[in-house]
């Protein structure tokens, strides 16, 4: 028999040929993401769904199709499910870790780099025309070799980030719940309060995940508190800052400047912010290389199929499942 699975956009069409092969697919063909209602209706008739960090997905959803075992979502982050709710209902929910930890680093040293050697406002003048020949002051932007890192949130990101930074000699601090043995130990990193972070680093980076306890972690506060040299990076999730300050705050230079991938309201972005020069731009761009989004595709429908065929999946977000059903049914596979 072959299950029947929704999945909200087209994703590399090597990983749908891999689930093709194994299920009944509906792909969803928009090219903007779904709406709520059309994945309500899209997973009507259907056992497992395959869906993206923008599809909220709720109770509501869940209630579409009681058969619905399990939810696969291409990302790593995982704010955009009700996590309880799935566990509640029996649901299996996987992600796609690991996978994409080197990509995001490397594209959070991306906006570091554009930030403080102003690439993007360079590469904007010479397309305006406007680079009238080499000058002394012309955007002078600040070295980072010496420079003191401070990276919010060591974890698997974080770490990968702050490994990469070994040729530029770069003071490390960081905030984490847990000692990080091996950024101490390699790099002789310092775990410190987040507000000894922001007062003593002058490049910070956000890798912590999205909840109630870091919604807006960055605000008023915590962009006073950093140097006015100081620039802030952010791949993880655009709530844990506090956009509408932060536009303040680059406006009045608090800060040099930012490089922001994750927005409050994606896609909408502060307007305050499209104004600003000393702030690099992209649109959620963390994990988008070929290789990365392929391998996430993958490891989303491996998942999905494993959760299918009852066994509990590679990157499983809430194994209370399986526990559950392991004492209702006396035993179960895994
Ligand atoms: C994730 O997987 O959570 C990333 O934000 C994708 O870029």
């Amino acid at each position: 028999m072959k299950w029947k699975v929704f999945v909200t956009r087209k994703i590399p069409q090597r990983a749908l040929d891999w689930l093709g092969k194994k299920c009944e697919l509906e792909v969803y063909s928009g090219a903007e993401p779904i709406s709520k209602k059309e994945i309500m209706a899209g997973v009507r008739g259907k056992d497992g769904l395959l869906c993206l960090l923008t599809d909220p997905i709720d109770e509501e959803v869940m209630d579409a199709e009681p058969k619905l075992r399990a939810i696969a979502n291409y990302a790593v982050g995982y704010d955009n499910i009700d996590l309880k709710a799935a566990t509640k209902r029996g649901i299996v929910v996987s992600n796609t870790p690991e996978v994409l930890t080197d990509t995001t680093a490397e594209l959070a040293w991306a906006l570091l780099f554009s930030v403080a050697r102003r690439i993007a406002e360079g590469d904007k003048l010479c397309r305006a025309g406007k680079y009238k020949g080499w000058a002394p002051m012309l955007m002078l932007g600040t070295d980072l070799k010496g420079k003191t890192l401070g990276v919010v949130g060591a974890g698997r990101i974080g770490t990968a980030l702050t490994l990469k930074s070994r040729g530029f000699e770069m003071k490390i601090l960081y905030t984490d719940k847990t000692k990080n043995e091996a950024l101490e130990k390699e790099l002789g990193a310092k775990k410190v309060g987040l507000d000894e972070l922001l007062k003593d680093s002058d490049f910070v980076s956000l890798h912590v995940p999205l909840t109630g306890e870091t919604t807006h972690l960055i605000g008023l506060r915590e962009l006073r508190l950093m140097k006015p040299g100081s620039i802030l990076v952010n791949t993880s999730r655009g709530p844990i800052i506090d956009e509408k300050v932060l536009a303040i705050a680059l406006r009045e230079r608090w800060i040099r400047g930012a490089g922001i991938d994750v927005y409050e309201n994606e896609p909408a972005i502060e307007p305050e912010l499209l104004k600003l020069d000393n702030v690099v731009l992209l649109p959620h761009l963390g994990s988008a290389t070929e290789e990365t989004r392929t391998r996430m595709g993958l490891i989303a429908a491996k998942d999905l199929v494993a959760t299918l065929e009852g066994k509990k999946p590679a990157n499983c977000l809430n194994p209370e499942v399986f526990e559950k059903q392991r004492n209702e049914d006396g035993g179960y596979a895994e």
